[in-house]
């Protein structure tokens, strides 16, 4: 794949279409999600606050240079059910966060198949050495997927957030790759 900071990414796997969206479009395929604690909250955003402009003004990053929000389709669909966010900062690592805002969509493993392509693209277009993800301690769907991929725990920041619906203070934990690990494991698998 050739491409070029600034420009769209597009990302395919067996079942999805990944592709980066602009703000406009975010706000018109996300903005209904706002409105779903389940959803919002393990993010650290209250749900049903968010007015569109608002809502809008969040994503301003969206430059596909540092910030990168990919919609998710599922090639059966033609609205996405979810989105990938890949925050790379000046040292060149990158922050994952995710969330699948059309809940049928939960328990069928779309962030397993997603993330390995979003993965790969940061380690092999964008060339980052290092990926990295901050669950809180309680969203046991998000670590199983940092596990299952093999992410290493680096450790628990104590009391680090706040959860939205609760006001109460989190943990969160850390979890990260390395580009020598993704290589690695890929070589490991394709070797099996
Ligand atoms: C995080 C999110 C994307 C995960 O979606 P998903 O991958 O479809 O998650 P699943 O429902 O398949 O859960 C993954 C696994 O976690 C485990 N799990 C889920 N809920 C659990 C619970 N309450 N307790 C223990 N384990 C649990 C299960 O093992 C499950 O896999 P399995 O049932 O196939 O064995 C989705 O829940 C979401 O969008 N949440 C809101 C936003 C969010 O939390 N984003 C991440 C923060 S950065």
């Amino acid at each position: 794949m050739t491409w070029k900071p600034g420009q769209p990414v597009r990302l395919e796997t067996e079942r999805f279409l990944l592709r980066t969206l602009n703000r406009l479009q975010i706000v018109r395929y996300t903005y209904e999600w706002s409105f779903d604690p389940e959803v919002m909250n393990p993010f650290g955003l209250e749900a049903g606050i968010w007015s569109r402009r608002k809502w809008y003004r969040r994503f301003k990053k969206a430059d596909n240079r540092r910030r990168f929000y990919f919609g998710i389709w599922p090639k059966v669909s033609d609205k996405p059910i979810g989105m990938e966010v890949v925050d790379v900062d000046s040292r060149r690592v990158a922050t994952l966060s995710i969330v699948i805002g059309d809940r049928r969509w939960w328990g069928k493993g779309v962030v397993q198949e997603t993330r390995r392509a979003v993965i790969a693209f940061i380690f092999e277009q964008l060339q980052c050495p290092r990926v990295w993800g901050m669950p809180t301690a309680r969203n046991f769907p998000s670590i199983f997927n940092y596990q299952k991929l093999g992410f290493t725990c680096e450790g628990i920041l104590r009391q680090h957030g706040i959860d939205p619906a609760t006001r109460q203070r989190c943990d969160i934990i850390v979890y990260s790759m390395l580009r020598d690990e993704w290589l690695e494991k890929n070589r490991r698998e394709a070797a099996a």
